[in-house]
């Protein structure tokens, strides 16, 4: 009888604390749960209104997401001389940093980004970091990311050879990823990335050629088309670090290829295939790791509830196809110990995926050989 009142108000109290979670009002309008947080109201209005403006998932939102990898991936366990993480030292030092050959194509975030950096109070790496959680807000199918603040900036520059490369190997890209924290399931977890992301600089003949047939959208789709057997180039082909694709307009990374492909991590990568829960949340978890790399975690405030929810997948939109004119006779199966699964076909005749509408934002002073990638990030 006294073990059961007990249970009872230990639930009571549970139930009244989830329900009253104090908030707290900020100076500029809104609620918070922490009060350190109300200083990225502010920048949240700013670049939802300016910077991503009608982005519905397009251009600037998967150029603010690559640029949180690349500067979080300066880190290494056992070198300290790779970095200091997620510190926005590819910012920062962005002349030196951009001018590495990884680095291709990271002027346009610099571009996009520096003017609103310069314009807030909140650090360069917490900026790079909270852009790429909000614009993982503006695609259909992931689970809200969650959102630490308060890291600390850089004050040296990442060397070169930290970010992984197209045309490296699987052994190679998972040594690297192993040095600076990560196992195999978490690199492809965070892979699921490249659901909504496509290239502007691997083959120099296209810009904007997405990496699947749903660049707009979370979903598994990634998956399923690297695994199928590729048969063209959207361009000019035989760039280094593309393969063939099966889907016109798309284009194949050699890395996401192999990385289908190899016995390491080929049923990881095929767990995700018409398995919308799972990828979302995996990424979710392994995302949160990769944006606070090198940063000491017990110093940071939990912000989470500063990311708005992002727009929900339907379970039909959810579910997992086959291209049209594609079938289950078109997938390399990889995954010794479990098939691929039989997906329904899409209706209609073979498509040509349109490449993804380029954001004039993202051009400007800083030049993809990092010259010109020159801000004086002073605080207002
Ligand atoms: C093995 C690891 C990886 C390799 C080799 C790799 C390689 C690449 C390459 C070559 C591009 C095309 C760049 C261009 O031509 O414009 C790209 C695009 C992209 N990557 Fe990765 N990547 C890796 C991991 C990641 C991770 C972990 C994330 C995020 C968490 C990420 C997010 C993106 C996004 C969003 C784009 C599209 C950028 C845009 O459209 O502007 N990548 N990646």
């Amino acid at each position: 009888m006294l073990f059961t009142t007990f249970a009872l108000l230990v639930a009571l109290a549970t139930v009244s604390n989830a329900g009253l979670t104090r908030r707290v009002a900020c100076p500029s309008g809104g609620t918070v749960t922490n009060a350190a947080c109300c200083a990225l109201l502010p920048v949240l209005e700013d670049i939802q209104t300016n910077m991503f403006a009608d982005d519905t998932c397009g251009d600037a939102a998967h150029t603010a997401l690559r640029v949180a990898f690349h500067d979080a991936i300066g880190f290494s366990k056992t070198k300290p001389s790779f970095g200091t993480g997620a510190d926005g030292s590819i910012f920062i030092f962005a002349e030196q940093e951009l001018s590495y050959d990884a680095n291709l194509g990271i002027a346009d975030a610099f571009n996009l980004q520096a003017p609103f950096i310069a314009n807030h109070t909140i650090g360069v790496a917490d900026f790079i970091q909270f852009a790429a959680a909000v614009s993982l807000s503006r695609c259909p199918g992931v689970v809200r990311p969650t959102f630490m603040f308060g890291r600390t900036d850089a004050t040296v520059p990442a060397p070169d050879g930290t970010v992984p490369e197209p045309f490296q190997t699987v052994d190679v890209i998972l040594a690297r990823m192993a040095d600076a924290g990560f196992t195999p399931a978490e690199l492809v977890a965070l892979l699921a990335s490249h659901s909504i992301a496509g290239a502007d600089d691997v083959d120099p003949s296209v810009s904007g050629l997405p990496f699947d047939s749903t660049p707009s959208v979370f979903d598994t789709q990634f998956f399923v088309e690297t695994q199928l057997r590729g048969t063209l180039f959207p361009g000019t082909g035989g760039n280094q670090g593309e393969v063939e694709t099966a889907v016109a307009g798309t284009l194949r990374l050699q890395s996401d290829s192999l990385l289908a492909r190899d016995s390491q991590t080929s049923c990881l990568w095929q767990a995700n295939v018409n398995n919308q829960a799972h990828m979302a949340s995996s990424f979710q978890t392994a995302f949160a790791k990769m944006q606070i790399i090198g940063q000491n975690a017990a110093k940071l405030v939990d912000c989470s509830d500063v990311i708005p929810q992002p727009p929900a997948l339907s379970a039909a939109a959810a579910k997992a196809f086959f291209p049209p004119g594609l079938t289950i006779s078109n997938v390399e199966q990889a995954c010794a110990s479990t098939p691929f699964p039989n997906l329904p076909t899409a209706a209609g005749s073979a498509e040509h995926v349109p490449s993804i509408v380029q954001d004039p934002a993202t051009n400007g002073a800083c030049q993809d050989d990092g010259t010109g990638c020159v801000a004086k990030f002073t605080k207002p």
